[in-house]
């Protein structure tokens, strides 16, 4: 397939229920957030794109982010004993590393959201020569071939978990749980935004997913995972 988030995204027009997932083996034209592109090859990695279709408004769609990068640290963690960062508002690293990332895509009106596809991508078993600067895969990791197949199980179950966690208990405990693999929060961030560029501490992520930065003159700003190009 060219990308799993096109394809997703047809079948969320076409009201298809929430909790369809599309996999593929690889993707000729697997993309990142802005238009970047995401390798895909054959057989190394995890491709996959989710449909979910919560109550909220878009402006707190970052919260699907975060559960999402929530469970593939939790389940990475377990199923390989690994320790996992997150980077807010989307990256998964290991050392440091870009193992991972998620896209999220909606669907919405400004005050609904029709649906939303989650976008995963993994580097599983790609050597070392395959990845680019910056980049790294569990086997790299790990030393070893991992079983795309239990990753991917465990990678669905944590989602449910987090998902219904967050519907039932509301973001505080995502965030509470996002925390533990933070490598963002309390650092001096440089982000690069649509509209110039932001330096300053990064404080908290907000109950809406949002991140809290405050600048050198005291001021904090709110900023949503769609103002940002690039965060350092
Ligand atoms: C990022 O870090 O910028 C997000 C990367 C998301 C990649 C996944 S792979 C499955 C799905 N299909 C795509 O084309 N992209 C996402």
């Amino acid at each position: 397939v060219n990308s799993t988030m096109d394809i997703a995204f047809d079948l969320g027009l076409k009201n298809t229920p929430e909790g369809t997932l599309f996999l593929a083996e690889a993707q000729t034209k697997g993309r990142g957030r802005l238009g970047r592109t995401w390798s895909s090859p054959k057989y190394k990695g995890i491709y996959m794109s989710l449909i979910l279709k919560p109550k909220i408004p878009p402006y707190q769609a970052s919260l699907l982010t975060l559960v999402s990068a929530v469970a593939v640290a939790e389940a990475i963690e377990n199923l390989t004993g690994l320790s996992v960062q997150i980077k807010w508002p989307n990256d998964i690293l290991i050392n440091q590393k870009k193992l991972g990332g998620i896209l999220t895509e909606l669907n919405a009106e400004m005050d609904q959201i029709h649906f939303a596809v989650i976008g995963i991508g993994i580097n599983v078993n790609n050597d070392k020569k395959n990845l680019i600067a910056g980049a790294t895969s569990l086997r790299e990791q790990k030393k070893e071939r991992i079983n795309r197949v239990e990753l991917l199980k465990e990678i669905l179950f944590r989602l449910e978990e987090n998902y219904l966690l967050w519907k039932d208990k509301g973001s505080s405990a995502i965030i509470k749980k996002w925390h533990l693999y933070d490598i963002t929060l309390g650092k001096r961030i440089k982000i690069f935004l649509h509209k110039g560029t932001l330096e300053g501490q990064a404080l908290d992520i907000d109950l809406d997913g949002s991140l809290l930065v405050r600048d050198d003159t005291g001021l904090i700003h709110k900023i949503t995972a769609g103002d940002v190009v690039h965060c350092r």
